[in-house]
């Protein structure tokens, strides 16, 4: 079978691998597509402190499973199936709080070890979700992102109530845009590429903000009446932006949830905190959220299509990523198809 991997910092390729054998608990996957991420893009630039390589990246696939292990259960041959990443030990003080996305000995595919860029995958069969035939093989690659917006969602204690600023409107914050609305929230998004505001107010936010011409002050006491957003999603990366979501933007008992893993330091005031009880809220890939994602899909809740801006064939995956590093205004998500 063919793999794509990442061999060190700024070289991938198209390799010849062995068909991976699987245990008793796992199941055979014969990918069918696959979604490039931000992630990958920073495991390729050597940007990632999590990976080490060679790597087969990738953490955003499905396919049909095509080999069960002995001590499987609700998976069979044939079954249409998306796989969580996530894999965690079970036993560690996040793992037995039912937190295991921040599992102590957290390991994701296609970052800590192989993942889902090759022909065949072998995962534990209780990370194969199942997906409905109407479901077609590239918007079921979003599954995963899309599990970013629940688990967020989650975290923020997202409502209809909500006035809500998401920083950042990359396919991330444009997920989120579309999670909020689903729930019913006043959204204000902002960016400084106007490609990708212009998709977020088709989207149906309720303003939309470029940093580069306005100051987020002054848009965000226009459409709060000056009460601040309750609820801010940090998906920038930007420390600067972060610190301006917890002095100026918040509401009184606002949450500020926090997605970026960038590691620079930033000066806070504490009476900025505790004056408001801001709640300053991590999250990370997801807790078991495919199944709500995947009804979503179902009954039509989010719109993955419009996420969705190219395809290309797997096998040319180093010309997608390199058309994904040289446009920026064009690109959200590239799907590597198989077959
Ligand atoms: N916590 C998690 O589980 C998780 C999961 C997926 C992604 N992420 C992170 O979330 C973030 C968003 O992901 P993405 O795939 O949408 O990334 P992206 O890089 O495509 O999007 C970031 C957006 O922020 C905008 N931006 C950058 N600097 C800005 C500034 N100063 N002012 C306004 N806008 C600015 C960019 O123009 C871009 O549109 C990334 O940092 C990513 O690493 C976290
Ligand atoms: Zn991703
Ligand atoms: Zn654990």
């Amino acid at each position: 079978m063919k793999a794509v991997v990442v061999e060190k910092p700024g070289s991938i390729a198209v390799v010849e691998r062995d068909i991976p054998e699987i245990t008793e608990t796992q199941v055979l996957v014969k990918v069918k597509a696959a979604g490039i991420c931000g992630s990958d893009v920073h495991i390729f630039h050597g940007k990632n402190a999590f990976a080490t390589y060679p790597r087969v990246v990738g953490h955003e696939f499905v396919g049909e499973v095509v080999k069960v292990g002995s001590q499987t259960e609700h998976i069979a041959v044939g079954d249409r199936v998306a796989v969580d990443p996530v894999v965690s030990c079970g036993h560690c003080y996040a793992c037995q709080h039912d937190r295991h996305n921040v599992c102590s000995s957290l390991q994701v595919m296609g970052v800590h070890r192989d993942g889902g860029f090759q022909e065949y995958v072998a995962a534990d069969y209780r990370q194969a979700y199942k997906l409905p035939d109407n479901i077609p093989w590239e918007i079921a690659a979003t599954v995963e992102p899309y599990s970013i917006g629940a688990q967020v969602a989650h975290r923020g204690r997202l409502t209809g109530d909500d006035t809500v600023l998401i920083c950042g409107a990359g396919p991330i914050g444009l997920i989120i845009l579309q999670v909020a609305k689903m729930k019913g929230a006043r959204v204000a998004i902002l960016d400084i590429v106007e490609s990708r505001l212009e998709k977020a107010k088709e989207m149906g936010a309720d303003m939309v903000v470029n940093g580069k011409t306005t100051d987020i002050v002054d848009a965000m006491k226009e459409f709060t009446n000056g009460e601040g957003f309750n609820l801010i999603y940090e998906a920038t990366a930007n420390t600067k932006i972060l610190a301006t979501c917890i002095r100026d933007l918040p509401s009184q008992a606002g949450r500020i949830v926090v997605l970026g893993f960038t590691t620079q330091e930033l000066p806070i005031r504490q009476v900025d905190i505790m004056g408001r009880e801001l709640e300053i809220i991590g999250t990370r890939l997801n807790n078991h959220r495919f199944p709500e994602v995947i009804g979503w899909f179902k009954d039509g809740k989010v719109q993955p299509k419009e996420i969705i801006t190219h395809t290309f064939p797997f096998a040319k995956a180093g010309e997608a990523f390199a058309f994904n590093d040289e446009h920026p205004d064009k690109v959200l998500k590239i799907i590597l198809t198989f077959d």
